[in-house]
């Protein structure tokens, strides 16, 4: 329906082209608009508030996820101008900030297989949690502790949020600060299992994620790869961790998150590190 719409204003492989870059986000909807189109911005904008029925704004994402913060500009189109909103993901509430904080719904998969991998008692080390969402899934899920780390004091506020509004006092520990800091400082040796989701940089914090991981735990590596082949990403990734990696670690798997460019993949190492 929401194809038909824009085919009032656009040709069908241009509507095509843009309902594969959309994302929605609670009542916010966000779209990539190519150089070619962006004349058409505002009715863009408008078409899609008027056919999606529970949207209250419409952006138009005007950067990449850029900076320490990984956030990107955003620039509305249509509605209201405001970027926090209420999201759900497997049962559990979030509030996001699509515009001062990370937040991606594309990773929900990866989300939920994390989760399911938790075994009870475990303590988790978040390096980079951004909102929580990882670790408010993981702590609804299985009996577990999770530090939970980010940089970015709009991220750490809205983490302490999340705890509350899913009832994780307690079980989630939100800290504000550099992730390699934090972990030198307070969490040494303490986690059964850590995630490094922030792949553009993961070879910079792996020797801090190996610090914060006790012998015989398991560390999520993630990591951005290119790979000619689809089917290679995840075999290209392992060889490149092991390249990496200060001490010994036994693989325990690999795989493509998601695509994030022409032949690019956003991959996950998972491994038993011993030290
Ligand atoms: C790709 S996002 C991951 C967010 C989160 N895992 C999620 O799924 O929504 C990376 C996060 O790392 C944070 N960050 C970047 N550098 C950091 C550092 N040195 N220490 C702690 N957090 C950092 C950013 O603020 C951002 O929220």
């Amino acid at each position: 329906m929401l194809k038909k719409s824009l085919e009032s204003i656009l040709t069908p492989s241009e509507s095509s082209e843009l309902i594969s870059a959309f994302d929605q986000i609670g009542d916010i909807i966000i779209v990539r608009i190519p150089d070619s189109l962006l004349v058409k911005k505002k009715i863009i904008g408008e078409t899609l508030l008027k056919e999606v029925k529970i949207a209250r704004s419409i952006f138009y994402q005007s950067s990449p996820v850029e900076g320490d913060f990984r956030t990107r500009n955003l620039e509305v189109l249509a509605g209201e101008d405001k970027t926090e909103t209420e999201y759900k993901e497997f049962g559990c509430k979030f509030t996001v900030d699509v515009k001062n904080a990370f937040f991606s719904p594309r990773l929900s998969t990866e989300r939920e297989r994390i989760a399911n991998l938790i075994k009870d008692d475990e303590v988790v080390v978040n390096m980079f949690a951004g909102v929580g969402m990882f670790s408010v899934m993981a702590a609804k899920k299985k009996r577990c502790i999770v530090y939970s780390i980010d940089i970015n004091p709009t991220a750490s506020r809205l983490c302490e949020k999340n705890i509350q509004a899913n009832k994780l006092i307690g079980k989630i520990i939100s800290i504000n600060g550099e992730a390699s800091q934090i972990i030198k400082e307070q969490l040494q040796n303490k986690s059964d299992r850590t995630l490094m989701l922030l792949p553009e940089r993961s070879d910079e914090f792996l020797e801090s994620a190996i610090n914060a991981t006790k012998n015989g735990g398991i560390i999520h590596y993630y990591s951005h790869i290119h790979a000619d082949k689809k089917s290679d990403a995840g075999r290209l990734s392992e060889k490149h961790f092991l390249q990496v990696t200060p001490v010994n670690a036994d693989i325990l798997g690999s795989k493509i998150v998601r695509p994030v460019g022409p032949r690019y993949y956003q991959t996950v190492v998972d491994v038993r590190i011993k030290k």
